[in-house]
């Protein structure tokens, strides 16, 4: 399947959400002020916050920044196409209207078939990224099912945009983020790639206290929050919506939105049961956060943030 007539459209300044790995994206030409534009309408986002740059491959890095550090280059060597952002020194070439006024610029290879397809064919037509958020309204769940994003801005797009459709999202939580605009790298926000796979791949230490406050829009009070009220590892009464590793079994009464096997599952389905308890017009979910280090701790960080409620 190509991509060609969606290339084609984001050419022409239409807005086209595409899914990825991690979740998926409202898509726009980076390069086009008025496009992107519309994706903060869209999203009811603040202008302030700055967008993703969805590229190609690796050989795109340099179109938008200048100063790549080598351990920077060794990251995307090692994980891209792949759940990770990085934030590097823009160019002139990197606008405003897309780093919120930055310095900097965050770039990203997703990896999915659809998206890389996608990016291709803009790149054969000249748009050399393409600038997405989430593809949810501000400040609610990312979607990772097709039927989530029409579900969050279905309404707000117009007749030439378009939304793709890839299946489930495999990985469910958005990327990880890691400055690299500094000696060492700083994540910014966790994800799917972890501390010690960041540490093992550059020979570097990531110091913990490093790993603090920025300007990601993820890192304000709520966010990533559904409707519902979000108690973690809190007693779940009749009626309560309740999420937990399938060891953990559903208390008297709970409704029971997910049973994940694994970290990796409990990753993969978090969102879409977030929003089935929305749904089903549930008042409380209780979630049970998975122990240890690696992906649980972007799991409890995405718990923590929709927890602060909307
Ligand atoms: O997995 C993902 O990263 C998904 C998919 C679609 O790629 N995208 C995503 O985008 O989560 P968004 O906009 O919902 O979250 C990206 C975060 C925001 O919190 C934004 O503030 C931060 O990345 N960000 C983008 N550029 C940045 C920069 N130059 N410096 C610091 N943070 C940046
Ligand atoms: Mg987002």
């Amino acid at each position: 399947m190509s991509q060609i007539d969606s290339a084609r459209a984001i050419k022409n300044g239409a807005l086209v959400a595409f899914p990825t790995e991690t979740v998926y994206g409202l898509g726009a030409d980076a390069s086009n002020e008025k496009a992107v534009a519309r994706i903060y309408e869209v999203k009811g986002r603040p202008h302030d916050h700055p967008l993703i740059l969805h590229i190609a491959s690796i050989d795109d890095i340099s179109y938008w920044v200048k100063n790549i550090n080598d351990y920077a280059m060794t990251l995307a060597r090692n994980f891209w196409p792949g759940p990770m952002t990085l934030i590097f020194n823009r160019n002139e070439r990197a606008e405003d209207f897309v780093t919120g006024g930055q310095e900097t610029v965050g770039l990203r290879v997703p990896n999915h078939a659809i998206a890389l397809d996608l990016l291709q064919e803009c790149l054969k037509i000249g748009v050399h990224a393409i600038a997405a958020p989430s593809a949810n309204r501000f400040g609610h769940v990312s979607p990772t099912t097709v039927d989530a994003v029409r579900e969050e801005i279905g309404s707000y797009l117009s007749d030439q945009d378009l939304i793709l459709d890839g299946g489930p999202s495999h990985v469910g939580l958005e990327s990880t983020i890691i400055d690299c605009t500094a000696d060492a790298p700083r994540i910014l926000r966790p994800g799917a790639i972890t501390q010690s796979m960041i540490e093992e791949c550059t020979g570097m230490r990531i110091n913990e206290s490093n790993n603090s406050e920025i300007r990601v829009s993820g890192s304000f009070e709520k966010h990533y929050a559904p409707n519902a009220q979000i108690l973690i590892d809190a007693q779940a009464h009749a009626g309560q919506g309740f999420i937990a590793l399938a060891e953990i079994p559903t208390p008297i009464g709970a409704i029971r939105l997910a049973s994940p096997n694994s970290i990796d599952e409990y990753a993969r389905v978090l969102y879409t049961a977030l929003r089935d308890g929305d749904t089903q017009g549930l008042a409380t979910i209780v979630v049970i956060q998975p122990s240890g280090v690696g992906l649980a701790i972007a799991i409890r960080d995405r718990l923590m943030r929709a927890s602060k409620g909307r």
